[in-house]
């Protein structure tokens, strides 16, 4: 939530800084700017996204400068709020948030802030101990002593040019080492057309950058080491390729992603192995329970595993919204329980604090994380898995998803089989997931009729996504990914409860996608529901194994390939129904409104 960007090195910053900013609007679009330092200080800020910054304005001479793209939290989305902020002799860009910027206000002349944002107020406490100690480490040192809640800074003064002061706690700062100049960034992707060689900050660090050298400090400026470390993304996976939007690009990405995912895990002879979870065989034997958590569609996957697991593990497993866990007591015991972590980014505010609660209880704690460095991979203690799917740019998670349930279905089958249970369900397990990838391409042949489709569907505007077992939490997906693309009104229920309330919701102006498994039983079961809501004059499409279903209005059939992975499939001609419909509709698909990529704020 809300990106960063500085340079400092012997380039124009401006471009560089335009650049990076761009790569990061994913994370939020809310206003935009950017402050460099040359011969004077200059600073650009607009409403909106870096379309709208006119960087003419600035000294292409300058270089260095920070910038700021913004996702609103404290104070309306006007040029006034967006960062960089300057106070004094101080310009600063934060993410996160000062909880205690009230209680701050104390200390300064509040008169003089010009914003209602808690990073000024920050940027105003730095500039008075600026004013005694002349000194900007020392005065960042001091601010952030007395600062309460989670940051990303990067700060400059016009008053000791040649540095940038960088620091974080919560909120993640990654700085990219070139030649004789640095990228500082809250996250890798803005800088990968640069280096990929990179300095990840730990909390309660501090590092002083300049063109020739990079110090790192803890907060009590004692010297720390700097480790730096080797990204292994290209910059090509940051384009759109031959697709219109990133959406698109990443759901055609998902047979590629996946086989990465599986890549030297899954074994045609049908054995699983994975070297990245930290569990002893004492760890195992002891497992009673398994907890999942994590937000949105992290949390969706989870979902959908836990049907799956359920059935591999003979465990019961629990998935939990991490913005639910952080602050709820769950009575479980941490002898016998491991919680995985599920993030894309690997920054969610809510998933990260979930994961120190459930440290703190002493519970074990893996993750399954996409983004390599982030903070969820560093801070599990347990280890887990990388979903090594490549880049997620579009807001709208979608090859995330594949992977992750794919993640913890490989775990599932590499737990089972260290349990010393039958080699068979592991592979069963495998032999489904090494399917995926080419029945996942052929679903992606739907994308014509879907599009097709989609033009007869435009005139819905209540939803609901309908299924049993595990496409329920398909459903669920599917209606995450319809309400925050399209700006439809979608909502998912198990197809069984339709008669406990729903269905009230049915007429002939209602859509209900209607998941209809392959298994015999529950075929029959969500049938019935079919028949119910025609019965009340609704409107039904159907997705299922079989090549029609006479009762419903619209169709699509899927390939059946294992009870652990069908859903994925369908899921697929979900993700599609939703990029056909955003399409036509002609909205900024990559960019809804009011959402950013990672949510870094509570
Ligand atoms: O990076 P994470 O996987 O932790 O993100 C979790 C959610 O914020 C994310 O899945 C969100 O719900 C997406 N917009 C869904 O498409």
């Amino acid at each position: 939530m809300c990106g960063i960007m500085g340079y400092i090195g012997g380039k124009p910053a401006k471009y560089i800084i335009y650049n990076g900013l761009q790569r990061l609007e994913y994370r939020g679009y809310d206003s935009v700017g950017i402050a460099t330092l040359g011969k004077q200080l200059q600073t650009i800020k607009t409403v909106g996204d870096t379309s709208k910054l006119n960087i003419d304005l600035i000294d292409p001479k300058a270089t260095m400068g920070i910038g700021h793209t913004r996702w609103a939290t404290h104070g309306k989305p006007t040029e006034a709020n967006a960062h960089p902020h300057s106070f004094g002799a101080i310009t600063l860009v934060h993410n996160g948030i000062i909880e205690n910027y009230e209680e701050l206000k104390t200390m300064i002349d509040s008169k003089k802030l010009k914003s209602q944002t808690d990073s000024e107020v920050l940027a105003a406490v730095i500039d008075y101990y600026f004013k005694k100690e002349a000194d900007l480490v020392k005065a960042t040192k001091y601010a952030l002593q007395d600062a309460k809640g989670t940051f990303g800074l990067a700060i400059i003064s016009k008053d000791a040019p040649g540095q940038i002061v960088v620091a974080r706690r919560g909120s993640p700062i990654v700085i990219g080492v070139g030649n004789q100049q640095y990228f500082i960034a809250s996250d890798q992707t803005a800088i990968l057309d640069h280096t990929n060689k990179v300095i990840y900050l730990e909390d309660d660090q501090i590092a002083v950058v300049k063109a020739d050298s990079l110090e790192l400090y803890d907060l009590k400026l004692l010297a720390q080491k700097v480790a730096f470390e080797t990204l292994d993304e290209s910059p090509e996976s940051l384009t759109k390729g031959v697709y219109r939007n990133f959406l698109e690009k990443e759901i055609h990405e998902q047979p590629t992603a996946l086989a990465n995912t599986m890549r030297g895990r899954v074994s045609s002879d049908g054995s699983i192995t994975l070297g990245g979870p930290n569990l002893s065989q004492a760890d195992i034997a002891k497992l009673k329970q398994i907890l999942i958590i994590g937000c949105g569609t992290a949390y969706n996957a989870g979902y959908y595993a836990k049907y799956e697991l359920e059935k591999i593990l003979g465990l019961p497993v629990s998935v939990e919204y991490a913005s639910e866990f952080r602050y709820r007591f769950g009575a479980y015991d941490p002898e016998t329980t491991l919680a995985i972590f599920m993030s894309q980014s690997g920054e969610t505010a809510d998933t990260i604090a979930s994961l120190n609660e459930a440290k703190r209880r002493g519970i074990k704690t893996m993750g399954i994380v996409n983004v390599v460095g982030s903070t969820i991979a560093r801070e599990v203690a347990n280890g887990g898995i990388f979903l090594h799917a490549g880049v997620e740019s579009s807001v709208a998670s979608t090859k995330a998803y594949s992977c992750m349930v794919s993640a913890l279905l490989m775990f599932g089958g590499f737990i089972t089989y260290r349990q010393g249970k039958d080699a068979a369900i592991t592979q069963k397990i495998a032999k489904e997931l090494l399917e995926l990838p080419d029945e996942i391409a052929l679903t992606l042949e739907l994308q014509d009729s879907i599009k097709k489709l989609a033009q007869k569907l435009l005139g819905y505007h209540d939803w609901f996504f309908l299924g049993r077992g595990s496409l329920y939490p398909v459903a669920m997906e599917g209606a995450l990914k319809l309400s925050e693309v399209s700006y439809l009104h979608a909502q998912a229920f198990p197809s069984g409860e339709m008669k406990h309330g729903p269905i009230a919701l049915v007429n002939s102006q209602h859509m209900s996608v209607l998941l209809l498994p392959e298994d015999n039983l529950l075929y029959n079961k969500t049938l019935s529901t079919l028949e119910e809501i025609k019965a009340r004059g609704g409107k039904v499409l159907t997705v299922s194994t079989r090549p029609k279903e006479p009762a419903s209005d619209f169709h699509l059939t899927v390939a059946h390939v294992g009870d652990h992975v069908d859903g994925l499939i369908y899921n697929v001609c979900l993700q599609l129904l939703t990029l056909a419909i955003s399409e036509k509709k002609g909205l900024n698909i990559d960019r809804p409104r009011n959402l950013a990529k990672s949510v870094t704020v509570e």
